[in-house]
């Protein structure tokens, strides 16, 4: 069964069940109302249902078409329906290709939390077509893009110069250039992965930026700042604490800020009341499910290219550290 969104199935449904038909595989298609909020129980159990009429078997698969909503929600169907099918990812946005879509976590979200129900079930396969990309909304290209640009960070200084040669054809969408570019992070993605898929340890690496990017997104409120947007934000706040920790050098950070600048993400975020909202910020990083014991740790950088995990950060400089980043202004 193929299963999209409201966005993803009218533009490429009509050319995967072609191509699905014509490799003899019998056919069922359905597809649920596009967005964040569809990625619940509500919609899980139509889905379950929707499989269960259709006659779906042990022996049968699932094809998740679309960017991180269906591939979670679909991945996780997968993973418990009839105690487990097969299911292939085909990711259509660039946060998908390059993220959500490789490493086998699958999930839906409770009232209580995001991601709070889900299993970690590989996907057969993950088919990446670049071309996709280029009806995305120029703000979902760059919120995959900030975790492209994370890639280069952690694990490859080679891969993040390539970034700042190429940031106008990845603009553009060059389909030459969005090949290598989803390629190398899906190479990144599976080595971490394939290492320790139930994230014991290293693959928490991934999380660079994310622990005040969580803190970010839920104080400013879901829905206002991308997922990536907080991210951007995040991981600067990392190089800052980096260099203080690490001795991450200042002129790779600055890289870091004009990269983002020029693919215009943010490199602060805004408050009518700084103090209040810094507060704020450092108390929900304390209550991150990440943190140990009520301390937050932190991935920090060495220089660009190389990380280092489960970092502890005194108060006062991750206080220090977001004067920079939260300035007076609207929120
Ligand atoms: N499993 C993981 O490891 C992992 C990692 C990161 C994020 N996630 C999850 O991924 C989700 C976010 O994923 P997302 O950013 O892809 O969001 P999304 O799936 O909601 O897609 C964003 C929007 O773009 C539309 N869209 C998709 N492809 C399109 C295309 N080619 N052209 C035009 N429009 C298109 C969608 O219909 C949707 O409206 C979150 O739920 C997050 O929790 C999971
Ligand atoms: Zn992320």
């Amino acid at each position: 069964m193929l299963v999209g969104d409201s966005h993803t199935m009218p533009l490429f449904g009509k050319r995967c069940a072609a191509s699905l038909k014509k490799a003899s595989y019998p056919l069922a298609q359905w597809k649920f109302r596009a967005g964040e909020a569809s990625k619940d129980l509500k919609t899980l159990g139509r889905l379950y249902d929707t499989l269960a009429k259709e006659g779906m078997e042990r022996s049968s698969f699932l094809a998740a078409l679309g960017g991180g909503v269906v591939g979670d929600m679909v991945g996780f169907a997968a993973a418990t329906y009839m105690r487990g099918i097969a299911f292939v990812q085909v990711p259509t946005t660039l946060l998908a290709q390059v993220d959500s879509s490789v490493g086998g976590k699958t999930a839906v979200n409770l009232i209580a939390g995001k991601n709070l129900v889900g299993a970690f079930y590989q996907p057969k396969c993950v088919l990446c077509d670049v071309d996709v990309l280029k009806t995305l909304p120029t703000r979902q290209l760059r919120c995959g893009l900030s975790e492209v640009i994370k890639y280069g960070i952690i694990l490859d200084a080679d891969f993040f110069a390539r970034l700042e040669k190429q940031v106008d054809s990845i603009m553009a969408c060059d389909s030459k250039v969005m090949a290598q570019v989803v390629k190398r992070c899906c190479e990144l993605k599976a080595l971490v992965t394939g290492e320790d898929e139930r994230e014991s340890g290293r693959r928490a690496i991934l999380n660079f930026g994310h622990t005040l990017a969580h803190s970010i997104e839920k104080e400013y409120g879901y829905g206002k700042l991308t997922h990536g947007e907080a991210v951007a934000v995040g991981q600067l706040i990392a190089c800052r604490l980096s260099e203080v920790l690490l001795g991450f050098p200042r002129n790779e950070t600055e890289r870091v800020f004009e990269l983002f600048r020029c693919v215009k993400l943010p490199t602060y975020v805004t408050a009518q009341d700084t103090a209040k909202m810094i507060d704020l910020l450092i108390k929900t990083t304390h209550h991150d499910k990440k943190a140990q014991g009520g301390e937050p740790l932190f991935v920090l950088a060495d220089r660009i290219g190389e990380c280092r995990f489960g970092c502890k950060v005194p108060e006062s400089l991750l206080r220090t550290v977001l004067k920079e980043f939260v300035k007076q202004g609207k929120k």
